[in-house]
């Protein structure tokens, strides 16, 4: 279908919403605090006293997620057609709901499917509701700047060819820093076996917006899309978006799931911001996204001006591949100044006022949307330069942070050096239904993890439930200990603990 402009200019959804609450009606019904008058009034005041009686859930003439026939419908229908997907869902779980419902529609219990190693936690359960097998490929990793690539259609190739239970293909694009792998030609390639693929683009729903972004997987051909609309997209929080298209996902089994795994009640302030959101994008997003282009360019040319601080350039992305980068996404290293991302987003943090979206031993990253403007912008660079003058001035201890790992080397770097190929002692539905324990760290090698464990941000797990806990990750887990860095799936005092298979 074609975008349609005039179209695309309209809320249905946001708009029958605001005419419902026009109508004044006295409620009888949920949510019990009745416009707001039946809660904390502190809440009311926090949240503005417009914003409450927008909090429905369906009553008539509002529709009903799970039989979409009027106003939900259309947004659905705007959504597909400003996405260019076949049909678009709204989804109230966050990305997690949507590629866990992906995994639901395109496997059975039993079946393999192939993904990347440092895919997002949110597929676990997933895989743990479908009885998957996961085959995981190592992505092409970047020394200099310590984080995962992708994967290539290479290594797509290698683990069809060695595989052949896979039923679906998982891929990440783009990854937390930004980078995208050629999604198209690994489409291509895994529909010469008949293979559905599902990409999680939860970091790219402005891509389809403006020509300089990279290309979307929905126009790259993949069967199933899934976009966090609410991180880099303008909608609220938990909003995001499904997109399907093509044969080989059956369009009723994945309605069935979605309508399995959401909520009955779901949020409508959450739902119309999708809908406003996607009308933003439709008709502001080329203008203001162009912008938030422009915005992130100016920054990268001064930093690359600074001497101390870098920036990650969309050329170094792609000398190292098939990739390409987002350049709206600034993954900055202070490393010749001695400091580790996480020093530095805690300068910024307490020195600036600035908080970034991620930090971690090598580069914090930082995003440009259009929220900014060359006032934030300047903020920022003010800032790094600020930093950056104060750190010269200064006699650096030499951190061997100039191109060498920094020894306390970084978690991403361990996942995929030490963890790329971990031994597998059963699938992670298995490990998940079997009884377990916790214990203290250092009982954990040559136990198999009863659930995962991961840095977050950025949430790609270190061991998944059912694999078997090395000593290298037990070292690794005991030398972070207490260094500041929220994991989830560990435990304890000082998060000295981790579950493993076994009877209490
Ligand atoms: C790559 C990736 N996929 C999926 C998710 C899950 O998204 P959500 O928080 O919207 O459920 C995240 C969350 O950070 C993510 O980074």
């Amino acid at each position: 279908m074609r975008f349609d402009e005039t179209e695309q200019a309209k809320t249905p959804l946001l708009t029958a919403l605001l005419e419902h609450v026009q109508r004044g009606l006295l409620p009888f019904h949920m949510p019990a605090h009745k416009a707001g008058r039946g809660t904390a009034a502190l809440l009311t005041q926090a949240l503005g006293a417009g914003t409450l009686p927008l909090d429905l859930t369906e009553v008539p003439g509002l529709d009903d997620l799970h039989r979409p026939a009027g106003a939900i419908a259309q947004a659905q229908a705007l959504a597909a057609n400003a996405f260019g997907s076949e049909e678009s869902f709204f989804l109230v779980n966050g990305s997690t709901g949507g590629l866990q419902a992906a995994l639901l529609a395109c496997l059975q219990p039993g079946d393999a499917v192939l993904l990347p190693r440092d895919a997002h936690r949110s597929v676990l359960g997933g895989l743990i509701l479908a009885g998957a097998r996961p085959v995981f490929m190592p992505p092409r990793y970047e020394s200099f700047w310590g984080f995962p690539l992708g994967v290539t259609a290479a290594e797509v190739a290698r683990g069809l060819a060695a595989n052949p239970r896979l039923r679906a293909i998982l891929l990440l694009s783009p990854n937390y820093h930004g980078v995208v792998p050629d999604i198209k030609e690994i489409v291509a390639l895994a529909h010469q076996y008949g293979l559905p693929v599902i990409v999680d683009e939860a970091h790219g729903a402005h891509f389809p917006f403006h020509p300089e972004l990279p290309m979307s997987a929905v126009a790259a051909g993949a069967d199933v899309v899934v976009h966090g609309l609410h991180k880099v997209g303008g909608s609220l929080t938990q909003s995001a978006l499904l997109h399907r298209q093509g044969q080989l996902v059956d369009p009723d089994r994945l309605k069935r799931t979605l309508t399995l795994l959401q909520s009955t009640s779901p949020s409508y302030l959450l739902m119309v911001s999708l809908d406003a959101a996607r009308m933003f994008l439709a008709t502001e997003g080329r203008a203001r996204w162009g912008q938030a282009i422009h915005l992130a360019e100016g920054i990268r040319e001064r930093l690359a001006s600074l001497k101390g601080l870098s920036c990650l350039t969309p050329g170094e992305v792609r000398s190292q591949g098939p990739f390409q980068l987002d350049p709206t996404r600034l993954t900055i290293t202070g490393r010749e100044l001695g400091l580790t991302g996480l020093e530095l987003a805690d300068r910024l943090r307490r020195g600036f006022g600035i908080e970034v979206e991620m930090s971690d031993s090598y580069n914090l990253v930082a995003l440009v949307t259009p929220g900014d403007d060359e006032s934030t912008m300047g903020r920022l660079t003010g800032a790094l330069e600020a930093i950056a003058g104060e750190r010269r001035g200064m006699d650096l201890p030499q951190s061997g942070f100039s191109g060498e790992p920094p020894a306390n080397f970084s978690e991403t770097t361990f996942s995929l050096a030490e963890l790329a190929d971990p031994p597998v002692a059963m699938t992670p539905r298995e490990a998940h239904f079997s009884p377990s324990r916790k214990v203290p760290l250092p009982e954990a090698p040559g136990r198999i993890a009863a659930g995962f464990i991961a840095p977050y941000p950025p949430g790609i797990p270190l061991i998944y439930p059912g694999e078997v806990f090395t000593q290298k990750l037990v070292d690794f887990l005991t030398a972070v200990r207490g260094q500041g860095l929220r994991y989830h799936g560990m435990y304890g005092e000082e998060e000295g603990q981790v579950e493993i298979l076994g009877d209490r």
